[in-house]
């Protein structure tokens, strides 16, 4: 076999199997255990907030966040163009339509389109803000790759026209604000509810899991109630309101417990890793790392290369498959999602640096356990790929 540099890959070096079999030991496996409970405390006092509710995945906690922001069918909700799709589905699952608003540089969300899609696009009566007629309730904020979005100039514009604002923080788990009004705020607990996600790739796993928290402790009350199917009385199944089956189970959570103790030493090595690929990269024109925020404390839990597309020609899938076979695993941005299927009869405002960083960013391998002497290995390769390729077609 010869060598494997993967993308990302989960990282156990702490109590993981000891917790996990101490929850099978206990017989509780399902919803119920004091693992989730001991998840969610150590999670809200990691990010400072009162209360959080673990869930099965990123992507139910923002189907509850959306459901709790009362997004109906018809309503109008502003999401990214340039992320996992799982971010903009929940508007679907509501039956409400997404307008999609360019990123800026940061690859979240840009104030200056959203400001403008509100003044210009919409009408506003001091209290609602309204597209085409129909309500516009809510903004999906995604914190790429473990950046940061310009949450000061965000939240601003949300306040002004009264939109909810439902963070993504999935991938920034750990990300905090250093400078600035929001000093000492982490992603996700800034705007009305924030979402995380412990999918394998993500800084921290639990398989598949997630949690959300919000500004308003009764609402995370709320969305763990809901979470568990909506249950008033759990020994005589009344419920009083449509459920959900979203609520973490004690196994994934006895994982989460074990890599919350570990997020620390995760961001270490990610902040680590980064500046020494900035290094090897430095300098070399057929290709960058883009940066992050420079008033935030980020986990760097992704690294992106922008591919300088003046001189690569090859195309992104040429570029993978010469790196795969020398044993480097990379992949390509997130297509667009309003070039999906799903979503391509959907509204667009703007979308200019969306379209133009989904042609040129190469994520490269990020797992925490991933050596310096790898790195080395992943650079001096993906230079060799790249000026193999220029202008040429690599085939
Ligand atoms: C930006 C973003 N949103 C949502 C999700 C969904 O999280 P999950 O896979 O836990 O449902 C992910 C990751 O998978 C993501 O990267």
């Amino acid at each position: 076999m010869g060598r494997f540099v993967p993308l990302s890959i989960p990282n156990f070096e702490g109590n993981e199997r000891k917790y996990v079999d101490d929850a099978i030991e206990q017989g509780w496996v399902s919803t119920g255990g004091a693992y989730i409970n001991k998840l969610e405390k150590s999670l809200a006092q990691f990010l400072h907030t009162d209360n959080v509710a673990a869930c099965q995945s990123g992507t139910a906690a923002l189907h509850l966040a959306m459901v709790e922001a009362g997004i109906k069918p018809g309503d109008v909700v502003l999401v990214p163009p340039l992320t996992f799709i799982a971010a903009v589905n929940p508007v679907k699952y509501q039956f409400a339509t997404p307008v999609f608003i360019d990123c800026d540089d940061s690859f979240c969300m840009d104030a200056t389109k959203l400001q403008d899609f509100c003044q210009q696009e919409c009408a506003f009566d001091g209290k609602q803000l309204t597209y085409k007629g129909n309500p516009v309730k809510a903004v999906v904020i995604v914190h790429v790759f473990g950046n940061m979005a310009d949450m000061t100039a965000l939240m601003s514009i949300a306040h002004k026209y009264n939109l909810k604002v439902i963070e993504d923080a999935t991938e920034a788990l750990g990300t905090k604000y250093m400078d600035g009004p929001l000093a000492s705020k982490y992603a996700g607990t800034i705007g009305d509810f924030g979402c995380y996600s412990f999918n394998g790739n993500k800084i921290i796993t639990t398989g598949g899991g997630g949690a959300v928290t919000a500004n308003d402790t009764k609402v995370v009350d709320h969305i763990r109630y809901l979470s568990t199917q909506a249950k008033d009385d759990v020994h005589y199944y009344i419920h009083n309101e449509v459920g959900y089956n979203y609520r973490m189970t004690n196994l994934q959570a006895a994982l989460g417990v074990a890599q919350l103790e570990e997020l620390p030493e995760f961001i270490r090595r990610k902040q680590k890793n980064y500046k020494l690929y900035c290094q090897l990269f430095d300098g070399f024109e057929l290709g960058h790392m883009i940066g992050f925020r420079s008033d935030i404390d980020s986990n760097m839990w992704f690294y992106s290369l922008e591919i300088n597309r003046d001189k690569v020609k090859a195309t992104m899938k040429e570029i993978i498959t010469k790196l795969e076979e020398k044993g480097v695993q990379t992949r390509a941005i997130w297509g667009l999602i309003n070039e999906q299927l799903p979503y391509i009869h959907e509204i667009t405002y703007k979308l200019e640096k969306a379209p133009y960083y989904a042609e040129r960013i190469l994520n490269i391998p990020s797992s925490t356990q991933i050596t310096e002497e790898e790195i080395h290995y992943v650079a001096e390769n993906i230079k060799k790929v790249l000026e193999e390729s220029i202008g040429v077609d690599i085939e």
